[in-house]
């Protein structure tokens, strides 16, 4: 041990589960001695937390790590890991292209992070990519039980992961290979988490899962509870006033989910509904098992129950096989449903999925089908953002703005929202009129 705290320096990639298990790992980390620090340079201990989505996103991993191993030249004791999907993926293969990393943890082996990192302190090449029968969340502190120096202040907003992993295997898609089959975390340890996080000034929590509508946990006096019956239950939390969930697959969604975006006043008015094509024959390709008139009917049934709901999505062009025919087909299915904003990307053939076997489009094709995807997308954000203007909505106040007496939040369709308003309405859910539409952002004045 030294005499002064050691520090972890997290850098999160990917998901927004990710971003929920990068703080898991510090707190896990806290017992050990260990405080958050912003700055890599300061870091005895530097953990990426990676994703693998994309081959960009895994690329970029590989160059970070090339800038950070000269760190290791001025402070020997530094000891660097990844973590995450990547580390899930690749395993022992990045300590071979990369040996500067002294320790490699599978998204499903957190809990085995601190012992882990002694075991890289004390010289070793350490690896766990297990996917324990045990739920990591079970093993880990539970949410901001431990807050050390240096560790960010809580914000009124926070994830809650409420089930991971994925049954689904798109053709493209990584993700039951790096997280492993879907698991539901039972009811009562979420109540309990997000009590806690309510008691520390939490006013907005979005449950995450990587098929969060597929929830099915475990309800505290037996049987199993829906993604419906959770909001239900955390609608009833005094002090919670937003809920939302991400991200959501067609398949799963059930009456009662409609039903509680009609009823349930907290469930904001936002909604992520991957489709990925508009092309049937693309949809089959990817394994999707819907068609694009049932994500469109699905889509229907939700504005009856909640006129309002502004709507994103991902969408993937240049799928191996996809024709010109099968893109206008996606063009046709985003004029239809009108989206207020949306992720759009070019097919990445990923190892070990079924696509990647497959023949891609020619590059110049797909990312000519990229440019006219994101200028009908863009189109219909822009034309979301002015419809603001004018309306009245709530803010939840998260920072500073960058002008003076300006506070920064969100509205409740997820848009980022300018106001001057008075610094104690930091941390608050204020009423406001829309004055400004941006592309990215709206200028509004309480009322
Ligand atoms: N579970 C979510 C999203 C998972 S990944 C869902 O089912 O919708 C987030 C997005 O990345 C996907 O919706 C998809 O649009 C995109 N994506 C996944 N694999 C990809 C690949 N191989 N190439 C390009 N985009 C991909
Ligand atoms: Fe990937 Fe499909 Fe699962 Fe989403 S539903 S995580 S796109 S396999
Ligand atoms: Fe990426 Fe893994 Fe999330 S691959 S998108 S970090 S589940």
């Amino acid at each position: 041990m030294t005499d002064h705290p050691l520090k972890l320096h997290v850098k999160t990639y990917g998901c927004q589960m990710n971003v929920y298990d990068s703080e898991r790992m510090a707190e896990a980390m806290g017992p050990q001695g260990y405080v958050q620090t912003d700055s890599p340079e300061d870091a005895d201990l530097i953990l990426l937390n990676t994703c693998h989505i994309r081959e960009k996103a895994a690329e970029k991993v590989y160059s970070e790590l090339g800038r950070l191993k000269g760190l290791k030249a001025k402070n020997p004791d530094l000891r660097i890991g990844v973590a995450g999907c990547v580390a899930q993926a690749e395993g022992a293969e990045i300590m071979a292209r990369q040996p500067a990393v002294d320790l490699v943890v599978g998204p499903q082996a957190y809990h085995r992070l601190p012992d882990l990192v002694a075991r890289a302190r004390s010289g070793e090449k350490a690896l766990d990519t297990d996917m324990p029968e045990e739920d990591k969340f079970e093993h880990l502190p539970q949410a901001r039980t431990w807050v050390g120096t240096g560790a960010k202040t809580v914000r009124p907003t926070a994830f809650l992961t409420v089930q991971e992993g994925c049954d689904k295997f798109c053709a493209f898609c990584v993700v039951p290979y790096t997280r492993g089959a879907e698991v539901s975390r039972p009811a009562a340890r979420l109540m309990s988490e997000a009590r806690a996080l309510v008691d520390r000034g939490v006013k907005e929590i979005t449950l995450l899962g990587q098929n969060v509508n597929a929830y099915h946990g475990d309800g505290p006096e037996g049987g199993t509870w829906s993604l419906a019956r959770l909001i239900w239950a955390l609608d009833e939390i005094e002090g919670l006033e937003r809920i939302r969930f991400t991200t959501s697959h067609p398949n799963d969604f059930t009456d009662d989910l409609i039903e509680a975006h009609g009823t349930c006043a907290k469930l904001m008015p936002y909604l992520h509904l991957p489709v990925q094509a508009g092309s049937d024959r693309i949809l089959k390709a990817m394994n999707r098992k819907h068609t694009a008139e049932q994500y469109v009917a699905l889509i229907d049934r939700l504005r009856a129950a909640r006129p309002d709901l502004l709507l994103s999505g991902d969408f993937i062009v240049g799928f191996p096989g996809e024709t010109e025919e099968d893109f206008q087909d996606t063009l046709r299915l985003v004029e239809r449903v009108g989206y207020g904003q949306a992720y759009s990307f070019k097919y990445s053939a990923r190892p070990g999925t079924p696509a990647a076997e497959k023949e891609g489009v020619p590059e110049e094709v797909a990312a000519d089908r990229l440019r006219r995807l994101q200028e009908l997308l863009g189109q219909q954000q822009r034309a979301a953002q002015e419809a603001m203007v004018g309306r009245e909505t709530h803010v939840l106040f998260e920072k500073a703005g960058r002008l003076p007496g300006q506070l920064v939040g969100k509205s409740d369709y997820l848009q980022a929202v300018h106001v001057i308003a008075p610094d104690s309405l930091k941390g608050q859910v204020a009423r406001v009129r829309v004055t400004e539409a941006k592309p990215n952002s709206l200028a509004a004045e309480l009322v």
